[in-house]
Protein backbone atom coordinates (compact mmCIF):
# COMPACT_ATOMS: atom_id res chain seq x y z
CA UNK A 1 0.00 0.00 0.00
CA UNK A 2 1.26 3.61 -0.99
CA UNK A 3 1.55 5.73 2.16
CA UNK A 4 -0.08 8.73 1.47
CA UNK A 5 1.60 10.89 4.25
CA UNK A 6 4.96 9.44 5.24
CA UNK A 7 6.61 11.32 7.91
CA UNK A 8 9.90 11.78 6.90
CA UNK A 9 9.27 11.95 3.12
CA UNK A 10 8.17 15.15 1.23
CA UNK A 11 4.43 15.46 1.27
CA UNK A 12 2.12 17.95 -1.40
CA UNK A 13 -1.01 17.25 -0.11
CA UNK A 14 -3.73 17.97 -2.25
CA UNK A 15 -7.48 17.01 -1.06
CA UNK A 16 -7.01 17.42 2.67
CA UNK A 17 -11.15 16.53 2.65
CA UNK A 18 -10.34 13.34 1.25
CA UNK A 19 -7.05 12.63 3.63
CA UNK A 20 -9.11 13.69 6.54
CA UNK A 21 -11.82 11.09 5.92
CA UNK A 22 -9.55 8.50 5.13
CA UNK A 23 -7.91 8.72 8.64
CA UNK A 24 -10.69 9.78 10.88
CA UNK A 25 -9.89 13.27 11.33
CA UNK A 26 -13.02 15.00 12.21
CA UNK A 27 -13.17 18.95 10.63
CA UNK A 28 -12.52 22.34 12.45
CA UNK A 29 -14.93 24.03 11.48
CA UNK A 30 -17.47 23.06 13.63
CA UNK A 31 -15.86 24.30 16.72
CA UNK A 32 -15.23 27.74 16.01
CA UNK A 33 -18.44 29.15 17.47
CA UNK A 34 -16.98 27.59 21.40
CA UNK A 35 -14.02 29.78 20.91
CA UNK A 36 -13.73 33.17 21.83
CA UNK A 37 -11.08 34.64 19.65
CA UNK A 38 -10.53 32.15 17.26
CA UNK A 39 -6.53 32.07 15.45
CA UNK A 40 -6.42 33.65 12.10
CA UNK A 41 -5.37 30.76 11.03
CA UNK A 42 -8.20 28.64 12.79
CA UNK A 43 -10.88 31.39 11.26
CA UNK A 44 -9.71 31.03 7.67
CA UNK A 45 -9.87 27.38 7.62
CA UNK A 46 -5.91 26.95 7.23
CA UNK A 47 -6.21 24.51 10.61
CA UNK A 48 -8.94 22.61 8.93
CA UNK A 49 -8.94 19.70 11.03
CA UNK A 50 -8.85 17.88 14.65
CA UNK A 51 -8.91 14.82 17.21
CA UNK A 52 -10.61 15.15 20.15
CA UNK A 53 -9.56 19.02 20.31
CA UNK A 54 -13.18 19.76 22.43
CA UNK A 55 -11.86 18.26 25.12
CA UNK A 56 -8.94 20.89 25.42
CA UNK A 57 -12.04 23.56 24.85
CA UNK A 58 -13.52 21.79 28.07
CA UNK A 59 -10.65 22.33 29.72
CA UNK A 60 -10.47 26.19 28.98
CA UNK A 61 -13.94 26.61 29.66
CA UNK A 62 -13.78 25.08 33.49
CA UNK A 63 -10.04 26.89 33.74
CA UNK A 64 -8.85 23.41 34.58
CA UNK A 65 -4.46 23.42 32.95
CA UNK A 66 -4.19 21.91 29.80
CA UNK A 67 -0.84 21.01 27.93
CA UNK A 68 0.29 22.03 24.15
CA UNK A 69 3.57 19.61 23.01
CA UNK A 70 5.34 20.56 19.88
CA UNK A 71 8.20 19.15 18.49
CA UNK A 72 10.75 20.45 16.26
CA UNK A 73 13.34 18.95 13.52
CA UNK A 74 16.30 21.19 13.86
CA UNK A 75 17.34 21.89 10.33
CA UNK A 76 18.35 25.43 8.60
CA UNK A 77 17.05 28.26 8.38
CA UNK A 78 13.01 29.31 10.56
CA UNK A 79 11.00 30.59 7.70
CA UNK A 80 7.34 31.24 7.27
CA UNK A 81 6.38 27.54 6.95
CA UNK A 82 7.68 27.43 10.95
CA UNK A 83 5.86 30.41 11.91
CA UNK A 84 2.88 28.70 11.28
CA UNK A 85 3.58 26.50 14.13
CA UNK A 86 5.22 29.30 16.10
CA UNK A 87 2.01 31.12 16.11
CA UNK A 88 -0.09 28.57 17.39
CA UNK A 89 2.15 27.85 20.12
CA UNK A 90 1.69 31.32 21.44
CA UNK A 91 -1.86 31.50 20.92
CA UNK A 92 -2.26 28.21 22.79
CA UNK A 93 0.48 29.48 25.66
CA UNK A 94 -1.20 33.21 25.73
CA UNK A 95 -5.06 33.49 24.94
CA UNK A 96 -5.96 29.97 25.54
CA UNK A 97 -3.71 29.29 28.75
CA UNK A 98 -2.25 26.21 27.94
CA UNK A 99 1.20 25.35 29.26
CA UNK A 100 3.52 24.74 26.32
CA UNK A 101 6.18 21.84 25.78
CA UNK A 102 8.69 22.44 23.39
CA UNK A 103 10.65 19.03 22.18
CA UNK A 104 13.82 19.46 20.50
CA UNK A 105 13.76 16.02 18.43
CA UNK A 106 17.50 15.97 18.19
CA UNK A 107 17.51 12.19 18.78
CA UNK A 108 15.04 12.03 15.97
CA UNK A 109 16.77 14.36 13.86
CA UNK A 110 20.61 12.77 14.66
CA UNK A 111 18.93 9.35 13.99
CA UNK A 112 17.05 10.31 10.65
CA UNK A 113 19.13 13.31 9.23
CA UNK A 114 21.93 15.22 10.83
CA UNK A 115 25.00 12.94 12.65
CA UNK A 116 26.30 16.05 14.73
CA UNK A 117 24.49 17.15 18.03
CA UNK A 118 26.31 20.21 18.76
CA UNK A 119 25.52 21.62 15.44
CA UNK A 120 21.96 20.63 15.80
CA UNK A 121 21.67 22.20 19.65
CA UNK A 122 23.01 25.33 18.03
CA UNK A 123 20.30 25.09 14.93
CA UNK A 124 17.56 24.98 17.69
CA UNK A 125 18.41 27.45 19.85
CA UNK A 126 19.66 30.41 17.40
CA UNK A 127 16.86 29.40 14.56
CA UNK A 128 14.27 27.90 16.42
CA UNK A 129 13.96 28.89 19.99
CA UNK A 130 15.51 33.06 18.86
CA UNK A 131 12.57 33.03 16.62
CA UNK A 132 9.74 31.73 18.98
CA UNK A 133 11.00 34.56 21.42
CA UNK A 134 10.81 37.13 18.98
CA UNK A 135 7.46 36.30 17.96
CA UNK A 136 5.88 36.55 21.65
CA UNK A 137 6.89 33.53 23.24
CA UNK A 138 7.43 33.91 27.28
CA UNK A 139 9.70 31.53 29.55
CA UNK A 140 6.39 31.80 32.08
CA UNK A 141 4.00 28.25 31.23
CA UNK A 142 6.89 26.92 28.72
CA UNK A 143 8.96 24.16 28.90
CA UNK A 144 12.03 23.82 26.18
CA UNK A 145 13.60 20.71 25.90
CA UNK A 146 16.04 18.64 24.28
CA UNK A 147 14.79 14.64 23.15
CA UNK A 148 18.34 13.79 24.77
CA UNK A 149 18.31 15.99 28.04
CA UNK A 150 14.72 15.81 29.19
CA UNK A 151 15.74 17.27 32.74
CA UNK A 152 18.32 17.68 35.17
CA UNK A 153 15.59 16.44 37.71
CA UNK A 154 16.37 13.03 37.88
CA UNK A 155 12.59 11.78 38.67
CA UNK A 156 11.56 13.50 35.99
CA UNK A 157 13.63 12.46 33.82
CA UNK A 158 13.56 8.80 34.70
CA UNK A 159 9.91 8.79 34.33
CA UNK A 160 10.64 10.37 30.80
CA UNK A 161 12.69 7.67 29.72
CA UNK A 162 10.92 5.27 31.20
CA UNK A 163 7.59 5.80 29.12
CA UNK A 164 9.78 6.04 25.77
CA UNK A 165 11.10 2.25 27.12
CA UNK A 166 8.04 1.08 27.91
CA UNK A 167 6.52 2.37 24.58
CA UNK A 168 7.75 -0.44 22.50
CA UNK A 169 5.56 -3.34 24.59
CA UNK A 170 2.84 -1.90 23.22
CA UNK A 171 2.94 -1.95 19.39
CA UNK A 172 4.58 -4.52 17.20
CA UNK A 173 6.76 -4.70 14.35
CA UNK A 174 3.80 -5.23 11.78
CA UNK A 175 1.90 -2.17 12.62
CA UNK A 176 5.17 0.09 12.92
CA UNK A 177 5.24 -1.42 9.24
CA UNK A 178 2.33 -0.56 8.32
CA UNK A 179 2.41 2.60 9.29
CA UNK A 180 5.65 3.77 8.23
CA UNK A 181 7.01 1.70 5.30
CA UNK A 182 9.81 -0.11 6.21
CA UNK A 183 11.39 0.56 9.73
CA UNK A 184 15.08 1.02 11.15
CA UNK A 185 16.51 0.63 14.34
CA UNK A 186 16.67 4.43 14.03
CA UNK A 187 12.86 4.86 13.01
CA UNK A 188 12.12 2.55 16.11
CA UNK A 189 13.27 4.64 18.48
CA UNK A 190 12.51 8.24 17.14
CA UNK A 191 9.32 6.80 17.10
CA UNK A 192 9.26 5.46 20.90
CA UNK A 193 10.39 8.67 21.81
CA UNK A 194 8.20 11.06 20.05
CA UNK A 195 5.29 8.86 21.70
CA UNK A 196 7.04 9.49 24.80
CA UNK A 197 7.11 13.36 24.20
CA UNK A 198 3.58 13.14 23.17
CA UNK A 199 2.45 11.66 26.52
CA UNK A 200 4.60 12.65 28.83
CA UNK A 201 2.96 15.90 30.65
CA UNK A 202 0.29 13.78 31.77
CA UNK A 203 2.84 11.82 33.88
CA UNK A 204 3.17 12.49 37.92
CA UNK A 205 6.58 13.81 37.77
CA UNK A 206 5.38 16.12 34.94
CA UNK A 207 2.22 17.79 37.24
CA UNK A 208 0.05 15.49 36.71
CA UNK A 209 -2.88 14.43 34.55
CA UNK A 210 -4.61 17.23 32.07
CA UNK A 211 -5.65 17.17 28.12
CA UNK A 212 -2.95 17.77 26.03
CA UNK A 213 -2.78 18.51 22.41
CA UNK A 214 -0.46 18.69 19.14
CA UNK A 215 -1.00 21.09 16.95
CA UNK A 216 0.52 19.73 13.62
CA UNK A 217 0.81 18.97 9.40
CA UNK A 218 -0.88 16.19 8.24
CA UNK A 219 2.17 14.40 7.75
CA UNK A 220 2.86 13.71 11.26
CA UNK A 221 -0.59 12.21 11.72
CA UNK A 222 0.84 8.60 11.54
CA UNK A 223 2.79 9.49 14.78
CA UNK A 224 -0.68 10.47 16.40
CA UNK A 225 -2.64 7.65 15.80
CA UNK A 226 0.02 5.84 16.86
CA UNK A 227 0.90 7.46 19.91
CA UNK A 228 -2.87 7.36 20.46
CA UNK A 229 -3.19 3.69 19.98
CA UNK A 230 0.03 3.27 22.23
CA UNK A 231 -2.03 5.24 25.14
CA UNK A 232 -4.56 3.36 24.68
CA UNK A 233 -2.63 0.49 25.41
CA UNK A 234 -1.42 1.35 28.70
CA UNK A 235 -4.70 1.27 30.85
CA UNK A 236 -2.68 -1.11 33.18
CA UNK A 237 0.69 0.82 33.88
CA UNK A 238 0.07 4.72 33.29
CA UNK A 239 -4.11 4.76 32.84
CA UNK A 240 -4.31 7.60 31.03
CA UNK A 241 -7.30 9.43 31.54
CA UNK A 242 -7.38 10.10 28.05
CA UNK A 243 -6.36 10.23 24.17
CA UNK A 244 -3.79 13.13 23.07
CA UNK A 245 -5.90 15.63 21.16
CA UNK A 246 -4.17 17.26 17.85
CA UNK A 247 -5.13 19.87 15.13
CA UNK A 248 -4.02 20.07 11.95
CA UNK A 249 -2.87 23.25 9.72
CA UNK A 250 -2.45 22.84 5.73
CA UNK A 251 1.08 23.41 4.48
CA UNK A 252 2.18 26.82 3.24
CA UNK A 253 3.47 26.55 -0.12
CA UNK A 254 6.95 27.44 -1.07
CA UNK A 255 7.86 30.48 -2.97
CA UNK A 256 8.09 28.70 -6.16
CA UNK A 257 4.60 26.78 -5.79
CA UNK A 258 5.83 23.37 -4.51
CA UNK A 259 7.20 22.49 -0.54
CA UNK A 260 8.64 25.52 1.78
CA UNK A 261 12.20 23.21 2.42
CA UNK A 262 14.81 24.52 4.61
CA UNK A 263 16.98 22.90 2.05
CA UNK A 264 15.90 25.24 -1.01
CA UNK A 265 16.74 28.86 -0.18
CA UNK A 266 14.20 30.00 -3.40
CA UNK A 267 11.52 27.54 -1.62
CA UNK A 268 11.41 29.82 1.66
CA UNK A 269 11.18 33.27 2.89
CA UNK A 270 13.59 33.16 6.03
CA UNK A 271 12.64 35.43 9.46
CA UNK A 272 15.76 36.90 9.38
CA UNK A 273 15.99 37.60 5.31
CA UNK A 274 17.01 41.27 4.51
CA UNK A 275 14.71 43.37 2.50
CA UNK A 276 16.02 43.26 -0.80
CA UNK A 277 16.88 39.51 -0.52
CA UNK A 278 12.50 39.54 0.14
CA UNK A 279 12.00 41.49 -2.49
CA UNK A 280 13.83 39.73 -5.08
CA UNK A 281 12.79 36.42 -3.78
CA UNK A 282 9.03 37.49 -4.33
CA UNK A 283 9.50 39.07 -7.46
CA UNK A 284 11.03 36.96 -9.13
CA UNK A 285 10.28 33.36 -8.03
CA UNK A 286 6.50 33.68 -6.06
CA UNK A 287 4.31 31.89 -8.49
CA UNK A 288 1.97 33.92 -9.98
CA UNK A 289 -1.78 33.12 -10.75
CA UNK A 290 -1.48 36.37 -13.07
CA UNK A 291 -2.05 35.90 -16.73
CA UNK A 292 0.32 36.08 -19.56
CA UNK A 293 -0.42 39.41 -20.74
CA UNK A 294 -1.58 42.91 -18.86
CA UNK A 295 -4.19 42.43 -21.82
CA UNK A 296 -5.09 39.03 -20.84
CA UNK A 297 -4.91 39.92 -17.02
CA UNK A 298 -7.81 42.53 -17.34
CA UNK A 299 -9.92 40.62 -19.53
CA UNK A 300 -9.88 36.98 -17.77
CA UNK A 301 -8.32 38.29 -14.28
CA UNK A 302 -5.84 36.11 -11.97
CA UNK A 303 -6.56 33.14 -9.98
CA UNK A 304 -5.18 34.19 -6.16
CA UNK A 305 -6.23 30.25 -5.47
CA UNK A 306 -2.92 29.33 -6.73
CA UNK A 307 -1.20 32.61 -6.72
CA UNK A 308 1.68 31.54 -3.90
CA UNK A 309 1.58 36.20 -2.83
CA UNK A 310 -1.93 35.77 -2.22
CA UNK A 311 -1.60 33.09 0.27
CA UNK A 312 0.84 34.46 1.73
CA UNK A 313 -1.15 37.01 2.71
CA UNK A 314 -4.34 35.46 3.32
CA UNK A 315 -2.82 32.90 5.95
CA UNK A 316 -0.14 35.25 7.99
CA UNK A 317 0.24 38.52 6.46
CA UNK A 318 -3.21 40.60 6.05
CA UNK A 319 -5.34 40.10 9.12
CA UNK A 320 -7.93 42.31 8.15
CA UNK A 321 -11.00 40.67 6.38
CA UNK A 322 -12.89 43.26 4.58
CA UNK A 323 -9.04 44.18 2.93
CA UNK A 324 -7.87 40.47 2.26
CA UNK A 325 -11.59 40.34 0.54
CA UNK A 326 -10.91 43.16 -1.22
CA UNK A 327 -7.24 41.78 -2.49
CA UNK A 328 -8.99 38.60 -3.53
CA UNK A 329 -11.78 40.74 -5.81
CA UNK A 330 -9.61 42.63 -7.30
CA UNK A 331 -7.07 39.98 -8.06
CA UNK A 332 -9.89 37.78 -9.42
CA UNK A 333 -11.71 40.51 -11.59
CA UNK A 334 -8.39 41.65 -13.13
CA UNK A 335 -8.15 45.44 -11.68
CA UNK A 336 -5.00 44.27 -9.69
CA UNK A 337 -2.38 43.12 -11.58
CA UNK A 338 0.45 40.41 -10.38
CA UNK A 339 3.19 43.05 -9.65
CA UNK A 340 1.12 44.93 -8.10
CA UNK A 341 -0.40 42.17 -5.15
CA UNK A 342 3.14 41.43 -4.89
CA UNK A 343 4.10 44.44 -3.75
CA UNK A 344 1.96 44.22 -1.27
CA UNK A 345 2.99 41.44 -0.01
CA UNK A 346 6.57 42.88 -0.10
CA UNK A 347 5.47 45.71 1.78
CA UNK A 348 3.84 43.74 4.47
CA UNK A 349 6.77 41.65 5.20
CA UNK A 350 9.18 44.41 5.29
CA UNK A 351 7.50 46.28 7.87
CA UNK A 352 6.87 42.67 9.92
CA UNK A 353 10.61 41.70 9.27
CA UNK A 354 12.03 44.60 10.38
CA UNK A 355 10.15 44.59 13.82
CA UNK A 356 11.66 41.03 13.87
CA UNK A 357 14.66 41.25 13.65
CA UNK A 358 14.85 43.81 16.16
CA UNK A 359 13.02 41.58 18.73
CA UNK A 360 14.95 38.68 17.69
CA UNK A 361 17.80 40.75 18.54
CA UNK A 362 16.52 41.50 22.52
CA UNK A 363 15.74 38.27 22.29
CA UNK A 364 18.93 36.91 22.65
CA UNK A 365 19.56 37.96 26.55
CA UNK A 366 16.63 35.96 27.01
CA UNK A 367 17.52 32.48 25.72
CA UNK A 368 18.76 31.73 29.68
CA UNK A 369 15.07 32.33 30.84
CA UNK A 370 14.21 28.74 28.38
CA UNK A 371 16.96 26.83 29.20
N1 LIG B 1 8.61 14.21 14.24
C1 LIG B 1 8.50 15.62 14.32
C2 LIG B 1 9.04 16.25 13.02
O1 LIG B 1 9.41 15.59 12.11
C3 LIG B 1 9.24 16.18 15.51
C4 LIG B 1 8.67 15.75 16.82
C5 LIG B 1 9.30 15.07 17.80
C6 LIG B 1 7.35 16.00 17.29
N2 LIG B 1 8.49 14.87 18.86
C7 LIG B 1 7.31 15.43 18.60
C8 LIG B 1 6.23 16.64 16.77
C9 LIG B 1 6.14 15.48 19.33
C10 LIG B 1 5.07 16.68 17.52
C11 LIG B 1 5.03 16.10 18.79
O2 LIG B 1 9.08 17.44 12.89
Amino acid sequence: MPLEINPWGSNDVKDYEKLSKEFGIQPFEPLLKRIKEPHLLMRRGLIFGHRDFDKILDSVKKGESYAMLTGLMPSGKFHLGHRILAEQMIYHQQVLGGKVFICVADIEAYNMRMNDMGKLRDIAINEYLLNYIALGLKPEKCEFYFQSDRSKDAKKSNAFYRLVGMAARKTTFNEMKAIYGDISPGKVMSVMTQVADILHPMLPEFGGFRHVVVPVGVDQDPHMRLTRDIASRFDKEYGFPSLPSSTYHRFIKGLKGGKMSSSDPLSYIALTDDPKTIKGKIMKYAFSGGRETIEEHRKKGGVPEVDVSYQYLYSQFEPDDKKIRRIYEDYKSGKMLTGELKQILVEKLRKFLEEHQKRRELAKKQIDKFI
